[in-house]
């Protein structure tokens, strides 16, 4: 671990930073906020209770060590009741994927199996392909009457059409599901109000109600969809049908939520950074074979869509000279990392050639299932978007959701250039 200093830390103007990166101004560009956290320390105590990193290397480091872990159920109970970790739609999320440990987690992922294997990955390609030269035709319709909102026409649509066909959900219900997801994202902010966890747990009820019912469909129907394969994953590893089921519910709820903000947000931060800048579109275009994916990792870098990636300490500890205790919370500000100077030089610079290192699927045991799909899905739309389309101009700056975690465009409005 490389040498991290901490100065000392001023706790009002903590708080008075992680007011302003809440604000929608303040997501417009959270960037210079992060330098002045990181100029307080590479580890400083978050307002509330717990810490928040902003180093590259002490992320890095944290995700990849089993001395820190989920806050799993456990943990969540032991917060007490009347906190934000007891509201239902937190302890629904308490029980997939991403909350889990060892050994309960080592099981549930090796029971998701590899999920795109080359023949689900070739023909999710073509969907993907078949997606956005639908969508791009219909971008394409509405630019020629002027400008178009990039983000409700193409970066809200590919993840639906690529999730929902892959687990076989039925089309009508996409629009629902998308919705329901951007009113369940509250519940993993890093700060949500009680309105938001109330707006969460109605939509974790839907969301709840939906997949109990299609797991017990499928069940009934066994096919080739992913959530067949995961029903008879569990039935050989659970004699309990019931407790299959819900396993099966809860990874079949969890891609659906993981997939569908966070691809969308890349989508939409890509396209931004391409009709930013015309020198960008241009560079790509001449060379799309080494520079498609490499602009679409360097997206990520820049402006990762999930920005906070929060763990517990296992045991008592000394982090770079900062003292834990067991069960405290560090929220790595991966948003933050992805820009320390440390690990990226000049980091405030989108390079398309940099080929970085980065933190936006995570790290460690938990790395991101459906990082595969997400570059599939952005990598295609460049790569279409460069080839088919006359180069685009952004209209006016977008419009940003008041969050911390999971960034979001509320539009993106381009026009022919
Ligand atoms: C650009 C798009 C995406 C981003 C930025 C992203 C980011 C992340 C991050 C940061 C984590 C780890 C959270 C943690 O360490 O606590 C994660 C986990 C996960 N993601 Fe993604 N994700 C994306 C797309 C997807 C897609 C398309 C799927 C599904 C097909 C997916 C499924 C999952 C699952 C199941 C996990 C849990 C893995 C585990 O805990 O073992 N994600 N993702």
């Amino acid at each position: 671990m490389g040498s991290v200093t901490t100065p000392s830390f001023d706790r009002r103007t903590a708080v008075s930073l992680i007011s302003r990166l809440r604000t929608a101004r303040g997501q417009d560009n959270p960037f210079p906020i992060y330098k002045e956290l990181r100029s307080q320390g590479a580890i400083i105590p978050a307002p509330w209770g717990g810490y928040l990193v902003t180093s590259y290397d002490l992320c890095d480091h944290i995700l990849r060590n089993r001395a820190w872990l989920e806050p799993d159920k456990p943990w969540r109970e032991r917060q007490g009741p009347r906190t934000r970790w007891s509201a239902p739609s937190a302890r629904e999320i308490g029980s997939t994927l991403p909350a889990l440990n060892p050994p309960d987690h080592t099981r549930a992922r090796r029971a998701a199996g590899v999920a795109f294997d080359r023949g689900t990955f070739e023909r999710l390609g073509r969907t993907v392909t078949q997606a956005t030269d639908h969508l791009l035709d219909a971008l394409a319709d509405r630019l020629r009457d002027g400008e178009a909102d990039f983000a409700a026409l193409v970066s809200e649509e590919l993840p639906i059409a690529t999730i929902g066909n892959w687990l076989d959900l039925p089309a009508a219900d996409w629009p629902r599901l998308r919705e329901l997801t951007h009113e369940q994202v509250f519940t993993q902010e890093l700060l949500p109000s009680a309105s938001q966890l109330a707006r969460s747990d109605v939509a974790m009820e839907e969301l709840r109600a939906y997949f109990r019912d299609l797991v017990r469909d499928r069940r009934r129907r066994l096919g080739e969809d992913p959530v067949s394969r995961w029903i008879t994953t569990w039935d050989s590893l659970e004699p309990d049908q019931d407790k299959a089921d819900q396993e099966v519910y809860y990874l079949a709820l969890f891609v659906l939520l993981a997939a569908l903000e966070t691809t969308s947000t890349l989508l939409s931060t890509m396209t931004l950074q391409l009709v930013e800048n015309p020198g960008h579109w241009d560079l790509v275009a001449a060379d799309p074979d080494e520079l498609v994916p490499a602009f679409v990792e360097e997206a990520l870098r820049y402006d990762p869509p999930t920005h906070v990636i929060s763990r517990v300490s296992a045991t008592d500890c000394l982090l770079e000279g900062v003292r834990i205790r067991k069960d405290d919370m560090v929220h790595l500000m991966v948003g933050a990392a992805h820009r320390d100077p440390a690990k990226h030089p000049r980091p405030g610079r989108f390079d398309p050639h940099r080929r970085p290192a980065h933190l936006a699927f995570s790290g460690g045991i938990h790395y991101c299932l459906g990082a595969p799909l997400a570059r599939l899905e952005a990598q295609t739309l460049l790569r279409q978007l460069i080839s088919r389309l006359p180069r685009l101009t952004l209209v006016r700056p977008p419009a940003r959701a008041p969050r911390v975690a999971f960034r979001r465009l509320l539009n993106l409005d381009v026009a022919l250039a």
